[in-house]
C-alpha cells in the first residue's frame, strides 16, 4: 500500500529538516516543491523562468504551474510506493487536485502532520538558516550548526543563505502563509488527516513526535 505524507505549516517550521530524516526512514521520496522549483531557477529552464519572479517577492507561484510539476513528478515510478510531500499542496486549489490524482491511482493522503510554530521563532530560523547546494540539506548557526562553517556534514558542498530569507521577504512569505495556506489546516481537519505537532520543541523530539504521528497512519 502506497502511503502520501503532507508535511504542513508555516516557512521556518522545520518541514525540510524532518522531511529529509522521514524519507530516509521510511524509503519515499522526498518531493519538495520549493527544491523542485529551485533546482529549474539554477538550470534557467522554463519552469524556473517563470517562478522566479514570485519566489523573489515570497509570493506563492500560479497553481497551474505547480500542479502541473508536481503531477509529473508523483508519476515517477519511485512515487507509485508512496512520497512526502513538503510544500504542497499550499493553496486549496492545490489540495483539491493533489486528492483528484492520488485518486486516480487508487491512493489518497494518509496523514497530514502539521508542524505548528509562531511567527516570532520562524523569523530567526529563518534569518540563521544555511542550505547545502547539492540536495539541499539544511543548517542553522544557533540551532543544528554545522560541524564546520559553510560546509554540508553530509555531502561536503557548499553551505548558501537563500535569497528569500531576507527579513522583509520572509514576512511577505509568512503573510502568504497565513492568507493562502493557513486554511488547509481546516481542510485537513474536516477530512480526519490532521495531526498538529508542536515545533517550537528540539528538532529531535519534532522527529519522535513525528515518527509516532507516522507509524499510526
Ligand atoms: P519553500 O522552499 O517550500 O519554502 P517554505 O515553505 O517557505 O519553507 P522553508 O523551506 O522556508 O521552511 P521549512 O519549513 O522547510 O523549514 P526548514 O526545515 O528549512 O518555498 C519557497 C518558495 O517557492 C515559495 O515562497 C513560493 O514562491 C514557491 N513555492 C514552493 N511551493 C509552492 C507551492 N506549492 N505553490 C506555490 N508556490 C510554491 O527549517 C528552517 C530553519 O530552522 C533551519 O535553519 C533549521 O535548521 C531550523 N530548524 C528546523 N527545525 C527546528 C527546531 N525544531 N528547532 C530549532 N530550529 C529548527
Amino acid at each position: 500500500m502506497a502511503t502520501y505524507i503532507v508535511l504542513l505549516g508555516p516557512p521556518g517550521a522545520g518541514k525540510g529538516t524532518q522531511a529529509k530524516m522521514l524519507s530516509e526512514t521510511l524509503g519515499l521520496p522526498h518531493i519538495s516543491s520549493g527544491d523542485i522549483f529551485r533546482e529549474n531557477l539554477k538550470n534557467q529552464t522554463e519552469l524556473g523562468k517563470e517562478a522566479q519572479g514570485y519566489m523573489e517577492r515570497g509570493e506563492l507561484v500560479p497553481d497551474d504551474l505547480t500542479i502541473r510539476m508536481i503531477r509529473e513528478r508523483l508519476s515517477r515510478p519511485d512515487s507509485q510506493k508512496g512520497a512526502i510531500l513538503d510544500g504542497f499542496p499550499r493553496t486549496p486549489a492545490q489540495a483539491e487536485a493533489l486528492s483528484g490524482m492520488l485518486s486516480e491511482w487508487d491512493a489518497d493522503v494518509d496523514v497530514v502532520p502539521y508542524i505548528s510554530v509562531p511567527a516570532e521563532v520562524l523569523i530567526e530560523r529563518l534569518s540563521g538558516r544555511w542550505t547545502c547546494r547539492a540536495e539541499g540539506h539544511v543548517f542553522h548557526e544557533k540551532f543544528n550548526p554545522p560541524k564546520k562553517a559553510g560546509v554540508c556534514d553530509f555531502d561536503g558542498s557548499e553551505l548558501y543563505q537563500r535569497d528569500d530569507d531576507k527579513p522583509e521577504t520572509v514576512k511577505r512569505r509568512i503573510h502568504v502563509y497565513m492568507e493562502q495556506t493557513s486554511p488547509l489546516i481546516e481542510f485537513y481537519k474536516e477530512r480526519g488527516k490532521l495531526v498538529e505537532i508542536d515545533g517550537t520543541q528540539p528538532i529531535e523530539q519534532v522527529t519522535s513526535k513525528l515518527a509516532a504521528v507516522v507509524s499510526k497512519a
